[in-house]
């Protein structure tokens, strides 16, 4: 079914009629010169001829040669007819008709050697006269009209039937450019219906290169954006909730057991204690997801400032010493001398190193952690590494994800949440700084954070 609001009905329709007014002026213009052409070539032809003729009998105007000049114009579409000086018939190639005589006895004589009749559509023939000497007689000829409409009519047959092959050639090939066109916008429609329905991810080809190829192409990109933050807010969803009921499960067992009654006061306080640190647990859950969501709508605001990391990490370092000394884990650290300051928000950047310094600790059964930072052209680099049990190959893209932990069981052990190092990369590239990770199973892992030094000579100016 013709579809008359669509794109390709309205392309079709404008195409077609800027073609249709080119043929119609093209056939105008070739019928007129060719019509033109034509009669003026036979006019031409027929005074030559007359002039010739009237030559010949000037020279010798004789019955003989009257005959002769007649005889020329037999068996050709040309007639001639020969008068005297008072317009009397003296000779002619064919019996003279009616139409003949009258075309030329009625008409006044020409001036010189011309066309007499020249209306090819109206009159039987195109007649032209020559004046024999100086008027000693006339030589008419004659072409017949018929012929040359015959011509002419055969002429605009083919002109229609060329025209209307080219115009059929034309719509055939408007209609298929314009399908080409729609087609991809058709199959964007459709593309974006199903989107708008939950189905993100949506790939369909188009075969071109122009702006609607790339048009296509981005609802495809759009598309597998959606299903991305569509998955990643399920996952998301899932692992809270998941996170959320492991430590509440504990407190209700727990609560549940000391609801009872009849338990000596030494298993009332392990009990407790577990419900105290499931509830800091969730306490520090709902904080770093708190803090998550800040970070993800880019909301929080950096308090920056001129800083020295030395300062930060050591204040971090002395935090930390308890759990370090308590896993048997010695902590060095390696300061380049005059380290250049830094300019960041100081609570979050002690954050970001509790937490890698904490991942190392806690990840490690005992060894050493080695703690380096210094100076490279515009950059401080702080390294973090640890003699600790490693992260294998296939996870080390992940750990900077959301709630992703290595072996959930063993992590489970140690009481992480998996938030740490995702909270930690977002505080660092906020600060334009970087942080990647190299690390070797039951070798250890090391952390290097790049942070960009800060422009005194600008603060200072
Ligand atoms: N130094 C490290 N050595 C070995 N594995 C590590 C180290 N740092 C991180 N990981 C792995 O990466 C995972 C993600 O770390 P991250 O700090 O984000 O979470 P977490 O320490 O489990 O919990 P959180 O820091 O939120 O309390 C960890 O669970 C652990 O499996
Ligand atoms: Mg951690």
């Amino acid at each position: 079914m013709i579809k008359f609001k669509s794109i390709s009905f309205k392309l079709g329709l404008l195409f077609s009629s800027l073609f249709i007014t080119l043929l119609i002026i093209l056939g105008v213009i070739l019928y007129g010169a060719f019509t033109n052409v034509l009669i003026d070539y036979i006019k031409q032809d027929l005074v030559l001829r007359g002039n010739n003729h009237a030559r010949i009998l000037n020279e010798q105007f004789t019955e003989s040669a009257i005959n002769h000049v007649t005889e020329m114009e037999k068996g050709v579409a040309t007639e001639v007819l020969i008068t005297d000086a008072n317009q009397k018939i003296l000779g002619s190639s064919s019996v003279p008709t009616n139409e003949m005589k009258a075309s030329i006895l009625d008409k006044s004589l020409p001036p010189g050697d011309s066309t007499l009749v020249d209306d090819w559509y109206n009159e039987p023939y195109l007649v032209s006269a020559s004046t024999i000497g100086d008027g000693t007689g006339y030589v008419y000829m004659y072409y017949p009209s018929s012929n040359l409409r015959e011509i002419v009519f055969v002429l605009s047959v083919l002109l229609i039937l060329t025209g209307i092959g080219i115009l059929l050639l034309a719509f055939g090939l408007i209609g298929l450019a314009s399908k080409r066109i729609t087609r991809p916008l058709k199959l964007m429609k459709k593309a974006t219906e199903k989107m708008a329905k939950g189905e993100y991810k949506q790939h369909f080809t188009v075969n071109s290169k122009d702006e609607i190829a790339e048009l296509s192409q981005s609802i495809q990109t759009l598309g597998d954006q959606l299903q991305y933050f569509e998955d990643s807010r399920n996952d998301f969803l899932a692992a809270v909730s998941h996170e959320l009921r492991t430590p509440l499960t504990y407190i209700k067992g727990y609560s549940d057991i000391l609801g009872k009654g009849n338990i000596d006061k030494e298993d009332q306080k392990v009990y407790l204690d577990i419900i105290k640190k499931e509830v800091q647990r969730i306490t520090f859950m709902v904080n770093d997801l708190f803090e998550m969501s800040k970070l993800q709508v880019g909301e929080f605001e950096l308090n920056k400032e001129i800083a020295d990391i030395q300062t930060v990490i050591e204040k971090v370092v002395n935090n930390l010493k308890p759990a370090a000394t308590k896993k048997n884990i010695s902590v060095i650290l390696d300061f380049q001398p005059d380290l250049p300051p830094v300019e960041i928000d100081v609570k979050r950047m002690e954050q970001v190193f509790y937490n890698l310094i904490e991942n190392g600790i806690k990840y490690s059964n005992e060894g050493k952690m080695s703690i380096r930072a210094f100076a490279k052209e515009d950059f401080i680099a702080i390294e973090i590494e640890d003699t600790g049990i490693g992260i294998p190959e296939k996870d080390l893209p992940k750990i900077w994800d959301r709630f992703y932990r290595v072996e959930q069981s063993r992590t489970r052990k140690s009481g992480g949440t998996g938030l740490g190092l995702y909270v930690s990369k977002k505080i660092i590239e906020s600060h334009d700084g970087t942080v990647h990770v190299t690390s070797k199973v039951n070798a250890g892992s090391v952390f290097r954070v790049i942070l960009k030094k800060a422009k005194i000579e600008e603060i200072g100016e």
